[in-house]
């Protein structure tokens, strides 16, 4: 079994009033706790110590407790499970939002709702995980294109349309891919969905809060054919649980059928809370996410200028592909004793000779930390 090392089990430095937007991460190595800046979380947005966040869960966790205490269906539905639906559903302009606790479980929902054991399913190779959990439980066939590859895509699509004429394929990707830091181009996959009449299904969890118009994913203004969009609040939402946005017609047959969404536990009000504060403050500073994409532009132009590869993609997450494990987890190291916080990221999570580091942009990033970082790297 694979052994989580002691100096990747970090403990947060507590919330201190004034040292917000905070940067550091305490880890705890060889008995002693050094301070290290976080290169590598999903906090993209910085709002997992927010104030507003706190306040807001807070304030839910006194008057509806820590936890739900029960499934939407039973004991557990509140207003306020209501009232961050509602909000994201117009916020995102699609017309069913319904919140799960976790993204991985909607996505699973989200697949088994669109697929079963007669469903061509054509995905993207390096799609997550939980998609490809609720792909073997559909039982639906599936056919893997090519990374972002278009032309692989249509290759699939006509293939499926030969052999089943009258079948409705699913295609699968996600919008900003977690250890690539790729985008994938929605508006012309959803044109290939419609000339071959097949569902899509898009799970945003690395964009949502920040790709697209105001955060708003790379989906919105994208109605048909798209069927259901998957985001989560663990990422740029700086708190925890998900949500799928669909249509009328899907949304009711997630309601009467989904068990992920009806024999689970609703997401703990705290977290409900904290979503909603966040979305508050995402829409109230409607540019976080383009700053953060130019950020991150400059940040490749710069590997790019000092002899690195340009890493692929315009999101705040920056993959530098160094090939064996071994030069990965140097570079972590040497990164870690700057003071500066990177996971090498190996297999089984990225493919054999690809391993790498997972930078990530963020919002209040001291600026000198590029500069640090660029250092580092060029000591090869
Ligand atoms: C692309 C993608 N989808 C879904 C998930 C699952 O989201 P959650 O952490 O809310 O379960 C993750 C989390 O790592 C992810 O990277």
């Amino acid at each position: 079994m694979e052994k989580i090392p002691n100096s990747r089990i970090r403990k947060l430095r507590t919330w201190m009033p004034g040292k917000y937007p905070s940067e550091l991460i305490e880890v705890g190595k060889d008995n002693h706790q050094i301070s290290l800046i976080d290169l590598a979380s999903n906090d993209y947005l910085d709002l997992t110590r927010h104030p507003s966040l706190i306040e807001a869960a807070k304030s839910a966790l006194v008057t509806e407790g820590v936890g739900s205490g029960g499934s939407r269906f039973i004991t557990g539905n509140r207003t306020i499970h209501k009232k961050l639906e509602q909000e994201l559903a117009e916020w995102l302009n699609r017309e069913i939002v319904l919140v799960y606790p976790s993204g991985f479980q909607a996505n699973l929902a989200a697949v088994i709702a669109l697929a079963d054991r007669h469903t061509p399913i054509i995905a993207d190779r390096l799609i997550h995980h939980s998609l490809l959990t609720g792909i073997r439980a559909s039982g639906g066939k599936l056919m893997r294109f090519a990374h972002n590859n278009l032309s692989a895509l249509e290759t699939l699509l006509k293939k499926s349309k030969q052999q089943q004429p009258l079948k409705r394929p699913l295609v699968i990707t996600e919008s900003l891919f977690s250890m690539e830091g790729t985008s994938a181009p929605i508006k012309e996959i959803s044109i290939l969905c419609t000339k071959y009449d097949s569902k899509l299904l898009i799970d945003e969890a690395h964009a949502f809060g920040i790709m697209g118009s105001q955060g708003r994913g790379e989906t919105f203004g994208i109605k048909e054919p798209i069927s259901i969009i998957s985001g989560t609040f663990g990422k740029a939402f700086g708190g925890g649980g998900a949500f799928l946005a669909t249509d009328k017609k899907f949304g009711e047959h997630l309601i009467q059928t989904c068990g992920a969404f009806r024999y689970t536990t609703a997401l703990a009000p705290p977290l409900c809370a904290s979503a909603l504060a966040a979305l508050k403050l995402i829409k109230s500073n409607p540019n976080w996410g383009l700053k953060l994409q130019e950020e991150s532009i400059e940040w490749r132009d710069a590997l790019s200028r000092n002899g690195w590869e340009r890493p692929p993609g315009h999101g705040p997450i920056i993959s530098i592909i160094l090939g064996s494990d071994e030069k990965a987890i140097d570079y972590q190291k040497k990164l870690e004793d700057q003071g500066l916080l990177t996971v090498a990221i190996r297999p089984p999570t990225v493919p054999e000779g690809k391993s790498r580091l997972r930078l990530v942009v963020r919002r209040t990033m001291p600026k000198e930390t590029f500069k640090q970082l660029i250092e580092v790297l060029n000591k090869k």
